[in-house]
Formats: C-alpha cells, structure tokens, sequence
C-alpha cells in the first residue's frame, strides 16, 4: 500500500459462543451489504480452521473517514451490538487509529536491526575461535539475548523475562516481589511488577500493570503470560488479574515460575471458570 493510498484496514480476532455460528454469518452478511451500499468498504470473514468457533473479521475501508462514518452508523450499530452478545471480540488492527510515524520508524528501524543480528548469527557460529576482533563481548554468548530469542516463537523465555521484571517491583510493605511478562500476538513482550503504596489498596499487580502497560500502548492480542515470585509453590494471579486477563487477553496460556525453575502452565478459562465479560451485558 502506498503511502498516498487511503485504503484503511482492520482486522478483529471473533470467538463466537458455541451454538451462534449461524447467527453470526447471517449477522456478518448484513454488515457486509451494508459497507457495500454505503461505500464504506467491504468485509470478508476468515474461519480460523484449527478452532473451532473462531473467526478473522477483515475490513477494508475505503478510507478513515468511511471507517469512522461506519463505526457511528446506527444500522451497523445495531448489527455490532449483536455481534458483542454472541461473540468475543478483539481488535487486533485497528485501521481508522492514525498511524504513529514515530512507533512506524521505530518498527521499521527494529525489523531491519533484528535482520541483521540474525546474518551476523550464522557468521558468529562459523568464527568460533575468535574472541576478539569484531566481537566486543569477548565471548558472551550473545543469543542469549532477549531480541534473538524474541524471533522464534515458542523460544522467547518469558518467565526469564518475568524474572527480569520483578527485579523491579516496590513491595516496600509485604515484601512479596512478583514480575510478569506478557506476550503479545506479534511476539513482542510486555512486562509489569508488583507496585505498592502507603494506603496499601491502590496496590496493583504485576500482571495487571502488564497488561495496562500493554493496552497503552496499542496492543490488543496476546498469546501468553509468566508470572514469577520467590516462593517454592507457584504463585497463581489473584481474582481481579484474572478478570483483567480475561476480557483483555481471553484464554492466555499461564506461564508459572519462581527464580529457578517454571512451575507449571495453566489455561485461564480452567483458572476463571463460568466468566463474567462483555458478552453478558
Ligand atoms: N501480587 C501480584 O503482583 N501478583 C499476583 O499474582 C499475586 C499478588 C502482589 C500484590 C501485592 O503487592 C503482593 O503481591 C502481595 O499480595
């Protein structure tokens, strides 16, 4: 897409409520004639066939002003609210948000940084016996670095970078540090820690500063989530985390750890049974 193109795109991730399927294409039909007969763009529904009930709403805007047009049309309105009772809905690209040039540069800039790190990689492989010369670190393994790691999926160590995070916590007075490290669809990591204040109950969670932290700063997909504390037994999120992770993450993969070793991995829906979320208002 050019940069004097105006085409928008947006892209939500749709878990429908088992039993609606048919309701929900009969409801999609409706919303794509109506873009149609209003220029606002047109629509297509991917079925994620690996599971079952899920769903890829892509929307292609003719420009911002029609998405924004769209998004305040009453008809559709009433279609989206529909949508809302049947399904779970998460935005994953948000198309009618104006891009921000710097965050685009910055993305730009790491992309082309990360594919550099990965030839020079393969050349730091072949050239072992060289600790000096244009290898600085005199020998650390530099794939230990979290970027690299970032790369591979099902490789970034998260409960590593939960470990990291708690370094920061301010548990001045239960002393109890706990870092969290969220993942997001994209693969970047967002982490949190504990933060503690005199009046003790506007305290908040690593995972929920996580997961705010996150949300500020655009993300709206994420895969999974680690938690560390230094305790023998895991360290689960309490009830309002697990809420929180919920309406904003769905069915996270829970990754548990301590400063030695994981502890365990868990699925939320198993850990906040029967849920209470936007599909019920
Ligand atoms: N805490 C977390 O940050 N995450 C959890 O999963 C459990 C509890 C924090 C809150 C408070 O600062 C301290 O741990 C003791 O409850």
């Amino acid at each position: 897409m050019s940069s004097s193109d105006n085409r928008r795109l947006s892209v939500a991730l749709v878990d429908v409520n088992a039993g609606h399927e048919g309701e929900f294409l009969t409801l999609t039909t409706a919303f794509e004639a109506i873009l149609i007969a209003k220029n606002y763009g047109r629509a297509e529904i991917i079925r994620d066939e690996a599971q079952p009930g899920r769903f890829y709403a892509v929307r292609h805007w003719t420009n911002a002003e029609a998405a924004e047009l769209c998004h305040s049309d009453p008809d559709v309105q009433a279609i989206t609210s529909k949508l809302y009772q049947i399904s779970r809905i998460t935005h994953v690209v948000n198309g009618v948000k104006k891009a921000d040039p710097l965050r685009l540069l910055l993305d730009d800039r790491r992309a082309r940084v990360e594919a550099d790190r990965r030839t020079g990689f393969d050349r730091r492989m072949k050239n072992v016996g060289s600790p000096t010369g244009s290898d600085r670190r005199n020998g650390r393994d530099r794939r230990l670095g979290p970027r690299r790691l970032r790369d591979r999926p099902g490789e970034v160590d998260l409960v590593a970078a939960a470990r990291r995070a708690r370094e920061f916590a301010d548990a001045a007075f239960s002393k109890f540090k706990v870092g969290a490290a969220l993942e997001t669809a994209d693969g970047q990591i967002i982490t949190g820690c504990n933060i503690e204040n005199a009046t003790y109950g506007l305290t908040i969670c690593a995972e929920r500063v996580a997961m705010f932290k996150a949300l500020s700063e655009g993300h709206r997909a994420f895969t999974r989530i680690a938690i560390v504390a230094d305790t023998e037994a895991p360290t689960p999120p309490c009830g309002a985390c697990r809420q929180i992770l919920w309406e904003f993450g769905g069915n996270l993969e829970i990754l548990l750890g301590n400063l030695k070793e994981e502890k365990g991995t868990h699925h939320l829906k198993n850990l906040l049974p029967l849920p209470f979320d936007a599909r019920l208002l």
